[in-house]
């Protein structure tokens, strides 16, 4: 292995027994390249591409108190090539990065503290934060663009070397911002995305060409802001959510920030045309819920069909009176069930049912699929993250694949095999760290062979700490 320091930075934290500071949570302080990493078992030669995967790593302590959603966007990556693998990590240079790096100090206040008159203008829905890019990855148009779950600008990132190459705002067109997960159509190459806001209008919709011209804006009518996490899209439509887990908005008015689940309300999925106006959405309603992370969508004759993670009990109960990290921690609890919704354009009719009862979250699924039926889907037990499940949806099996013990994983992508044919022709990789030892390791799980364990266990120079959202980009796309 040949390992070269590429930055070092001092961290400015003092993580007072925040547990999103500590152990495997807490933030590195040096970006390295590592070519040749060494290997326990063979990585193989037909798995060709990059994985990436944000999260936080928090150089400066924010001004109150730390959430794991605060902390300065980081991506790890490692790219397969020939059955060597390189490992690189980076950091997001936000405008908020650097200009916490020129002033030496932290200048926004943290998600768990009121918005701070004297920070410089901040963004997100109430635009009181810092934008960190911290969340999810998406490749579009040569690059990959970080997101940031509480909507932001893009970050465009050089896929190969992770370098920043600086805000992506579409030709100068992106009207607003971008939430945290946004689609690329792998048929047709648009990205297509929504944002939401606490002034109306309280959600718009856009699309982008796969050149980065904004082709489509429209703006959504909401009762009120809302904070949806994910959206879906079809071959023809897409998906919009208004769910019944929002800010207060007796509280909002004034400027507290204090997320409530109205159980009376009704789980409502707008239904719009690729390039429908707001007038064109159809609403349908559910039961109830929310829902961090789509797993697909597609249509069937008269119907789509929505497969989501939706979570058990949105309410953080428990935490009543409990102290700010209780609360924290129950508030990411992301404990969800596969859960299937049809929407009948014909009749307007909702038919919902559940597909499992194990709890699991980060769906993914291999991508090349994304809008059209599939039938295998990728998640990770939650809330530990101590293993990955695949499901098969149309038999309606599961295989599980559990990490060893004390072991957390990542969110793993689906790295289609090079010459593969078959939706589950391929990998699945995942980062994993021992909390015990902080080693750190990349694991390839054959996706047709998946409780049987890793094909290779890559070793990693440093720790990777515990993050969000992944991203496999084959590798036809970077290298040709
Ligand atoms: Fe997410």
């Amino acid at each position: 292995m040949r390992l070269t320091i590429e930055t070092e930075l001092p961290l400015h934290i003092v993580p007072e027994g925040n547990p999103f500071l500590l152990g495997p949570y807490a933030p590195v302080e040096r970006e390295v390249t590592a070519d040749d990493l060494p290997v326990i078992g063979e990585i193989p030669k037909d798995l060709y591409g990059i994985y990436l995967r944000n999260g936080p790593n928090p150089v400066f302590q924010p001004r109150g108190r730390y959430h794991w959603f605060d902390g300065d966007g980081m991506v790890h990556a490692v790219a397969f090539r020939d059955g060597r693998a390189t490992y690189r990590n980076r950091w997001i240079r936000t405008s908020g990065f650097v200009a916490e790096q020129q002033a030496g100090r932290a200048l926004w206040p943290g998600l768990m503290e009121r918005p701070d008159p004297s920070a410089p203008p901040g963004s997100g829905a109430d635009g009181w934060l810092k934008d960190t890019a911290n969340t999810d990855l998406v490749f579009h148009n040569g690059y990959a663009l970080a997101l940031w779950y509480q909507c932001g600008t893009p970050y465009k990132l050089d896929a190969r070397t992770l370098e920043t190459l600086g805000p992506e705002t579409f030709r100068g067109q992106l009207r607003r911002t971008v939430s945290a997960h946004a689609k690329v159509d792998p048929r047709t190459g648009e990205l297509l995305f929504f944002d939401y806001a606490t002034k109306p209008p309280f959600m718009t919709y856009t699309v982008v060409s796969p050149h980065g011209e904004l082709v489509h804006h429209t703006a959504i009518d909401l009762p009120g802001p809302r904070l949806p996490h994910d959206m879906a899209v079809t071959e023809h439509y897409s998906i919009l959510m208004d769910l019944p887990l929002f800010w207060d908005p007796q509280l909002l008015a004034r400027r507290i920030h204090k997320v409530t689940y109205y159980p009376d309300l009704p789980s409502r999925f707008a239904v719009l045309p690729r390039y429908g106006s707001g007038e064109q959405v159809r609403w349908f309603e559910a039961s109830p819920c929310f829902i961090y992370h789509v797993v697909n969508a597609w249509e069937e004759g008269d119907e789509i069909i929505l497969d989501a993670c939706r979570v058990v009990e949105p309410a953080p109960t428990g935490a009543a009176g409990a102290d700010a990290l209780a609360r924290m921690k129950a508030f990411l609890r992301l404990e969800a069930q596969l859960y299937r919704w049809r929407f009948d354009l014909r009749t307007g009719k909702t038919t919902e049912e559940q597909l499992d009862d194990t709890k699991t979250e980060w769906p993914t699924m291999n991508r090349l699929y994304l809008g059209h039926k599939s039938r295998y889907a990728y998640t990770a037990f939650v809330p530990q993250f101590d293993g990955l499940m695949k499901y098969d949806l149309v038999r309606g099996t599961s295989e599980a694949y559990r990490f060893r013990p004390g072991c957390i994983g990542s969110e793993a992508p689906f790295a289609p095999r090079v010459g593969g044919c078959g939706e589950d022709d391929g990998y699945v990789v995942s980062f994993v760290i021992d909390a015990h030892t902080n080693a750190s390791e990349v694991i390839i799980l054959d996706a047709k062979h998946f409780a049987a364990g890793p094909l290779a266990r890559v070793q990693l120079p440093q720790r990777v700490p515990v993050g969000f959202h992944a991203l496999w980009v084959p590798g036809e796309q970077l290298w040709g």
